[in-house]
């Protein structure tokens, strides 16, 4: 029997609706939630990713802002531009979009952003308090795909995940979340030997390694739920995750898609950081 597809982009839209009610609340108290953008040169995906996010706060009710600036800018002018936002009482929720250029330094950047404008969840307080279970902003995509799992009725505490991929955006965050959901989780990366048969191990296999097609059906234990967290464009121009959907749809239990899975509710997670932010600014 074919994988169930996870439809990230019901759920998203659903969860907007409720965001969306949850800022006409907000707004009868006379709070805006303001998020402000801040984008670095001109990579075209980069361009993408933000006018989605502008796109979804307008259609939520949320103030957005996008802050673009040139590719030479130097890095103390935008660390000046992080911290003129940290100050605005307008804006409760701050997003520097990543990569930026190679002379600036990313980790002077987040950790220029005020922690509790961090909708990104990046910044050092926000990372720790993850890893320590407090409250905290938790990074959008994580959240988004531990949110499909659970809207799907499907269990985590004491099931065997992998992560396939260790960044600090995605593979990271992703394994604290899902300890902190009981789950047995393994972080694998590319020095991991045999990652098939370690990625077989996994009720719930998370991959986020941006290769194209890279998970086949070796990686998946029958059943399994795979999410699959890549963008890859191909030189034909089609958008491709980073799992092997025609191999592992016959495998897997239930599989994300690429586009409409787990892009769309990394976006509604970010609409709904940006409330929590405002929310918790204005107490
Ligand atoms: N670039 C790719 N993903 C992200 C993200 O979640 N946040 C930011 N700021 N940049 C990104």
């Amino acid at each position: 029997m074919p994988a169930t597809i996870l439809d990230g982009k019901a759920m998203a839209k659903a969860i907007r609706q409720d965001v969306a009610r949850d800022v006409a609340r907000l707004r009868e108290r006379g709070l805006v939630p303001g998020l402000a953008v801040v984008l670095v040169g001109d990579d075209p995906a980069s361009h993408t990713y933000v006018r989605a996010k502008a796109k979804a706060c307008r259609e939520v009710g949320i103030h957005s802002e996008v802050h673009h600036l040139p590719v030479d800018t130097p890095e103390a002018v935008l660390l000046e531009t992080v911290r003129r936002l940290n100050e605005r009482r307008d804006i409760h929720g701050i997003l520097v979009q990543l990569p930026l250029p190679a002379h600036i330094r990313p980790k002077a950047v987040i950790d220029a952003v005020r922690p509790d404008k961090d909708v990104d969840g990046f910044h050092p307080l926000n990372v720790g308090n993850l890893a320590i279970g407090d409250r905290c902003l938790v990074p959008c995509t994580p959240r988004g795909i531990l949110e499909m799992v659970k809207r799907a009725g499907l269990e985590v505490a004491g099931k065997r995940a992998v992560v396939i991929g260790r960044s600090n955006i995605v593979g990271k965050p992703m394994a604290q979340l899902l300890l902190r959901e009981d789950a047995t989780v393994t972080v694998c990366h590319s020095k991991t030997p045999n990652l098939p048969a370690v990625a077989r191990e996994a009720d719930l296999l998370v991959v986020a390694i941006g290769r194209p097609a890279y998970v086949d059906d070796r990686f998946v234990k029958p059943g399994a739920v795979v999410i699959d967290v890549g963008i890859n464009r191909l030189a034909d121009g089609r958008l491709v995750g980073d799992v092997d959907f025609a191999k592992v749809q016959h495998v897997a239990g239930y599989l994300t898609p690429v586009p409409g899975g787990v892009g769309p509710m990394t976006i509604a997670m970010l609409l709904k950081n940006t409330v929590e932010a405002a929310d918790a600014q204005a107490k």
